[in-house]
Parts: C-alpha cells; structure tokens; sequence
C-alpha cells in the first residue's frame, strides 16, 4: 500500500505545483498592473484551470479502483476460482480470438483463505494484460497454470506469446499510472500488487519462451496431501 501511495503522491504533486506557481506568478503579474500583464494572468488562471482538472481526473481515476468495499476472506477454492474468472473474462470478446489453456493443480486442490473478488481482480488484470500484449497474434493461446511451490504456497502464472517486456518498461510497471498502452489506466499492476501483498503473497514476472511474458503471484494456501496436474 506505501508503494501505491507513493505513486499517487508523486501523480499529484505535479499539477498541484503547477497549480502554485502560476497562481504565484499572476499575484506578481497583478502588483505591476498592465494590459499586456492582464493578458498574462489570464493565460495563467487557464493554465491553473487546466491543472486543476488534472488534479481532479486523477482522482476519478482512482475512484474507480478504490470502490469501497469490506474485504471479506473465505474459504476460496482456487481452481474454481480461476475457471469463474477465465469466464468473466470472456465479457471482453477480443478473447474470443485466443485459446485459453488452463493447467491446474487438480487432485490436490488448493484452498485459499482470501477475498475472491480481489483475487479475481488480479487475474482478470493479467488475463487482459495478456491479450492486450497478443492483440495482433490471432489465435495464439494464453496458458493459465498453477503449481505447489511448498506445502503452504501456490503459484499461479499467466503465459502468454505477445511483444513481451523490454528491460526498461519492465522496471516500472508496477508503477501506479504507468501505462504504454493509447487508452491504458496503468493502474492493473499497482493495485495487484496491492492485494497480493496484503494477502501475504508475492507477485512477479519474467520472459516468456520462445516470446511474451510469464506474470506469476504466490499465495499461501492450504492443501490436500496428493498432488496432480489437469490438462
Ligand atoms: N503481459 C504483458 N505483456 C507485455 N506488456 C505488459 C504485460 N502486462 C503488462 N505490461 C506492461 O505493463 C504496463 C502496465 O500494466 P497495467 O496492467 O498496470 O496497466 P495497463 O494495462 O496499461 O492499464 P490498466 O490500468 O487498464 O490495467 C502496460 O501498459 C504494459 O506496457
Ligand atoms: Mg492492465
């Protein structure tokens, strides 16, 4: 949560003193009145307008992320959980166009004690990051999988084949309001990582093979002692 509110910080100081320094600028403008000054302030009481709607469409931007909600933990079945969302998902059509491939940890079903509607929150962001990255790959697949990586973590990783990540974007997508995308919020990774944490679990990527990305996020959670894997 530090880290989000970090971000948010740093998105709004800069109209704010934007905001500051041409109010200023048009207080000294005014002591030394004249007409080519009045047209001075007026240009910087739109600027001052300008800023302050950038100000207040970061906040409706936010707005939209933070409803207000009571975080409620259950007991989750994760499997099912992931199938109920690779549903959801499917509201978005361009997903229509790519096989999703799940590999589940089956016998051994892991059980979370967790918020489901974060959690599906989560995954319904890689899912889209997903298909956003293959947009132009028609009918390559999206590979959900998730495996035991103790007795009381499991790991869930999203795989896809897209244009995948350079070196430099990849250190700051996690950055609330980083986006490289025309009509991107930037704000999917800021608020996963978010819920994950609070969830006691980690959330990470690497590149995928032979292209693409591979975003994963570990969660603590109770098992069954057999294990398996469903195709
Ligand atoms: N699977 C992926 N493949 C390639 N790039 C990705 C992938 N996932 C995330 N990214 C990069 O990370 C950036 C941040 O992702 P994030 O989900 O936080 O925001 P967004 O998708 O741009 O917007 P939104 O707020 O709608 O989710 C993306 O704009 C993109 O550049
Ligand atoms: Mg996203």
């Amino acid at each position: 949560m530090g880290e989000l509110a970090a971000g948010i910080a740093h998105e709004m100081n800069q109209p704010l003193s934007a905001i500051s320094n041409y109010a200023q600028a048009s207080k000294r403008l005014l002591q030394s009145a004249s007409q080519e000054n009045e047209l001075k302030v007026v240009a910087a009481l739109d600027k001052i307008c300008n800023q302050a709607i950038r100000a207040s469409e970061v906040i409706n931007r936010l707005r939209t992320f933070v409803k207000k909600r009571v975080t409620q933990r259950e007991l989750v079945d994760l499997n099912e959980l992931i199938r109920e969302t690779v549903n959801l998902a499917k509201v978005d059509t361009r997903i229509l166009n790519h096989e999703i491939i799940l590999e589940l940890c089956h016998h051994n079903k892991p059980q979370l004690i967790a918020d489901p509607v974060q959690i599906q929150q989560v995954l319904l962001n890689l899912i889209r990051n997903g298909i956003d990255a293959m947009e132009h790959i028609k009918g390559a697949p999206l590979h959900i999988h998730s495996q035991w990586l103790s007795d009381v973590m499991i790991e869930v990783s999203v795989i896809d084949y897209g244009h995948g990540i350079d070196v430099e974007t990849g250190s700051s997508i996690f950055n609330p309001f980083f986006t490289t995308k025309e009509t991107g919020m930037g704000m999917g990774l800021a608020v996963s990582q978010t819920i994950i944490h609070a969830h006691g679990g980690r959330i990470y990527f690497g590149p995928g093979r032979p292209s693409g990305c591979i975003f994963s996020f570990s969660l603590p959670a109770i098992s069954d002692s057999q294990k398996d894997i469903e195709k």
